[in-house]
């Protein structure tokens, strides 16, 4: 299963989906979250597989939502592609591993907030923009990110857009391993290939104990959600859009 932004490769035990749009800092378009969306929920039932690896390009991990797609959204609400994927990021049951190098930016930041280990290189950034963009944090980052991080740290990233480097990440709890950016991949490989070797079973029960109730998770996925409907239709949010994708270089 493998599209021209989206690869997907299992290889014992663990599958590896790559964000593949380095030319647009592997922004997600509403292709992409279907794709990734497919593989995560693929990989469930999937007995062979036992860990999933997300990565991105050298440079970007993921610069988060394509602003193109927001500006087209702006009339409609929120593509179902887009929220499937934060649903199948909540309730996938296989652990997760991310490889961050670069940018990681809006939901390349809030994503990783779900991951059950995160290596970052040395240069990694996490921002979550959204306000200056006139919209909320969503994936159920106003929730996971106060909880993992403290509230205030978790204010300064989500409401003051302030970045993360990936040291302060780390400070922060959020990523587990910081390396040098050509080893960033072999790094989060080596450790989805420890989780692939656990015993499946009591893997799956002890990360659903530890993540608590994933109804809760939802649930502020759908209040964010609503509000990011309305926001995304407001004359500051559209204006916010075309001025990015009007910027000069
Ligand atoms: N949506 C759509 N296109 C995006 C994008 C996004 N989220 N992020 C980057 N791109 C595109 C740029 O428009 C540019 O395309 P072009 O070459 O056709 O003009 C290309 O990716 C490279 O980005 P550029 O800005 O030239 O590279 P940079 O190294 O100077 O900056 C970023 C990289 C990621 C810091 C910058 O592009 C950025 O801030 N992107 C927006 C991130 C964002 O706000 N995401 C939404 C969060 S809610």
């Amino acid at each position: 299963m493998t599209t021209d932004a989206v690869t997907v490769t299992d290889e014992s035990g663990v599958r590896v989906i790559r964000l593949n749009r380095p030319e647009k800092k592997n922004a997600l378009t509403l292709a992409m979250y279907a794709e990734v969306t497919r593989a995560l929920r693929e990989a469930d039932p999937d007995a062979a597989i036992r860990c999933v690896m997300i990565a991105g390009s050298p440079g970007a991990f993921c610069a988060g939502n394509d602003i193109t797609d927001f500006l087209q959204a702006a009339g409609g609400g929120i593509d179902p592609r887009a929220h499937d994927f934060l649903h199948a990021l909540a309730r996938r049951q296989k652990p997760l591993v991310a490889a961050v190098n670069g940018v990681a930016i809006g939901v390349g930041t809030t994503m990783l907030l779900h991951c059950d280990y995160v290596v970052a290189g040395t240069g990694a950034t996490l921002s979550t923009p959204f306000i200056r963009l006139g919209l909320i944090p969503e994936a159920a980052s106003t929730l996971l990110a106060p909880m993992r991080m403290g509230y205030p740290r978790a204010f300064s990233l989500l409401v003051m857009g302030h970045p993360l480097t990936a040291a302060e990440a780390k400070d922060a709890g959020i990523v587990n391993a910081v390396v040098d950016p050509a080893a960033v991949d072999d790094t989060a490989l080596k450790a989805a290939r420890e989780i692939a070797a656990l015993p499946p079973q009591t893997v799956a029960v002890t990360r659903g104990l530890m993540r608590g109730h994933v109804d809760e998770i939802i649930k502020r996925i759908e209040t964010e959600s609503m509000h990011f409907r309305e926001l995304l239709q407001s004359d500051e949010a559209r204006a916010a859009f075309a001025a990015f994708l009007a910027r000069r270089k």
